[in-house]
């Protein structure tokens, strides 16, 4: 069945089955949205069914939840759930911070949330997403539907500030309609060809009242599980995360603030 997908999807098969083995029964885990979370959704059904692997997922995005729910993965909300061991979901972009710009799937806004509420965020990607400095892909912001264009005015005055080298926003569409989000929302796809400093772009898109959430996952993603077109993988992890005992800096400080 593996030998009809293309070199890109046997990556993203290679990199889910990786991710996969990082979960075993009794842990709650975040399901990511997009093709490359679906190979690791079908890979853990087959695992409910086969070893009859006990976990509870928190999906990111209806899509995700239809398709856990047909592969027979038990699932929960976040609330239900509450602090969850691993979040695994896939990335538009990559950088050597492990910054991520993510979105193109409009799941961003839930994808932070769980991620956020998560020990670990692991990242499983092809090798096409890895980059030297991020911005080529288009950043997805979700904006309310209230007030949209008054938004789109004050996002273009704020980019003015940024060391960005685009500054085109488009309002993403489908079907020749505004794209709606899971939450109602839209999305404003800024394409800025590169973002200089991530953080100062994330922190200036917060102080905008319609702005819902932007793409930019910062300091969030511990470990990036790497799929090359030969198949091979590699398992890349923060270095800066770790600590002697594996666990990630951010966990800890999470659960110091009894997150958990
Ligand atoms: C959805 C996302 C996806 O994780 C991202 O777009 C990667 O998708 P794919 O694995 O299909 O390339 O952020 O909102």
């Amino acid at each position: 069945m593996t030998t009809t997908l293309s070199p890109l999807d046997r990556a993203k098969l290679a990199v889910a089955e990786r991710a996969s083995t990082l979960i075993a029964s009794g842990m709650k885990v975040g399901l990511g949205t997009g093709s490359t979370a679906t190979f690791l959704v079908r890979r853990l059904g087959e695992r409910v069914r086969s070893e009859g692997l006990d976990i509870v997922c928190v999906p990111t995005s209806s899509a995700t939840a239809a398709l856990a729910r047909e592969e027979g993965i038990r699932l929960a909300s976040l609330d239900e759930a509450g602090w969850l061991d691993l979040t695994v979901d896939g990335a538009d972009e990559f950088d050597p911070d492990f910054t991520l710009i993510k979105g193109a799937g409009g799941a961003l806004l839930q994808e932070k949330i769980v991620a956020t509420a998560s020990n670990r965020m692991v990242v499983i990607v092809d090798v096409s997403k890895q980059v030297k400095a991020l911005g080529a892909f288009p950043l997805p912001v979700e904006v309310l539907g209230f007030g949209m264009e008054a938004t789109r005015a004050l996002l273009e005055k704020v980019l003015e500030t940024q060391d960005v080298d685009g500054r085109r926003i488009e309002p993403r569409r489908r079907d020749g309609k505004l794209f709606t989000t899971d939450e109602g929302n839209h999305i404003l796809d800024l394409h800025l060809k590169r973002i200089g400093n991530a953080l100062d772009l994330a922190q200036a898109l917060n102080q905008i009242p319609g702005i819902v959430e932007n793409g930019l996952f910062i300091g969030m993603c511990d470990t990036i599980i790497l799929g090359n077109v030969d198949g091979t993988v590699e398992t890349i992890m923060s270095s800066k995360d770790q600590t002697e005992t594996g666990s990630s800096n951010r966990a800890s400080s999470f659960r110091m603030a009894g997150a958990e």
